[in-house]
């Protein structure tokens, strides 16, 4: 027989379960709209600190550290599904422009960013609507390293794949941060003006999606009047 404690109990549990649902389906439906993928081995390191300063100038944008984000190598055999990798898509598909963030390690991407860019094969298979709706966003890089340039096969791999997802690539801010962490005056004016370029390209875009939508639109009206 239970005493009335019990009942409370099983109330209190009950009511306990449905508010953290509540806040979570609050939390998965606050979107941001420009998110910044970062993929360095510290979290405040140079390329932390290029993209802080670049995200200053964007109003609602939000920086995700794949560090805080654990996420497996890529598994042919799918047993990979609780790690945070799902997380970040959801994210992605939400926000209308990506920015991948990475310090140039040996010459290519880090090791995080290698990571998370292998587990995108999972949007062609097993998360393919996810990887439908990045079609049509805009994709940015931001990237630090030691040299004034970039090694010329690190942007590839970053606008090749944004491509391979249908998606608008809009060019990389790469700086030679040396040993520094805090962005120098110089680096906080080409932030402020890769924002801007940011801005300009995501409106670009938006009118030709527009312009694209408004032509089928037209298309499919001339076609249902010629039956
Ligand atoms: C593992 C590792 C590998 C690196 N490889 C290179 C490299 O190949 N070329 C280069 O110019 N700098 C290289 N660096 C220097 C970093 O690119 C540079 O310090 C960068 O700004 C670090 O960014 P972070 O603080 O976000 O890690 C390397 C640094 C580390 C830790």
């Amino acid at each position: 027989m239970h005493d009335a404690g019990d009942y409370v109990e099983h109330l209190r549990r009950i009511f306990d379960r449905r508010r953290k649902q509540k806040a979570k389906g609050a939390d998965d439906r606050r979107a941001s709209r420009i998110l910044a993928i970062l993929g360095s081995a510290r979290h405040n390191g140079n390329t932390a600190a290029l993209t802080d300063a670049v995200f200053q100038n964007l109003d609602n944008a939000e920086v995700v550290n794949l560090i805080d984000y654990p996420i497996s190598p890529y598994d042919y055999e799918k047993k990979n599904r609780r790690d945070g990798f799902l997380k970040i898509v959801k994210k992605m598909a939400k926000a209308e422009a990506i920015v991948f963030a990475s310090p140039v390690y040996w010459y290519t991407m880090s090791g995080q960013m290698k990571i998370f860019f292998d587990r995108m094969t999972d949007l062609t298979d097993r998360y393919k609507p996810i990887g439908r709706s990045l079609a049509g966003k805009s994709a940015f890089l931001i990237a630090t390293s030691n040299t004034q340039d970039a090694p010329p096969s690190f942007e590839p791999p970053f606008a090749d794949t944004a491509r391979y997802l249908d998606m608008r690539w809009g060019g990389m801010l790469h700086l030679p941060m040396g040993n520094r962490l805090a962005p120098t005056e110089k680096s906080q004016h080409l932030a402020k003006a890769f924002a801007r370029h940011i801005e300009s390209a995501m409106a670009a875009s938006a009118e030709k999606t527009l312009n694209c939508q408004q032509r089928k639109t037209e298309q499919d009206t001339q076609h249902s009047s010629q039956i």
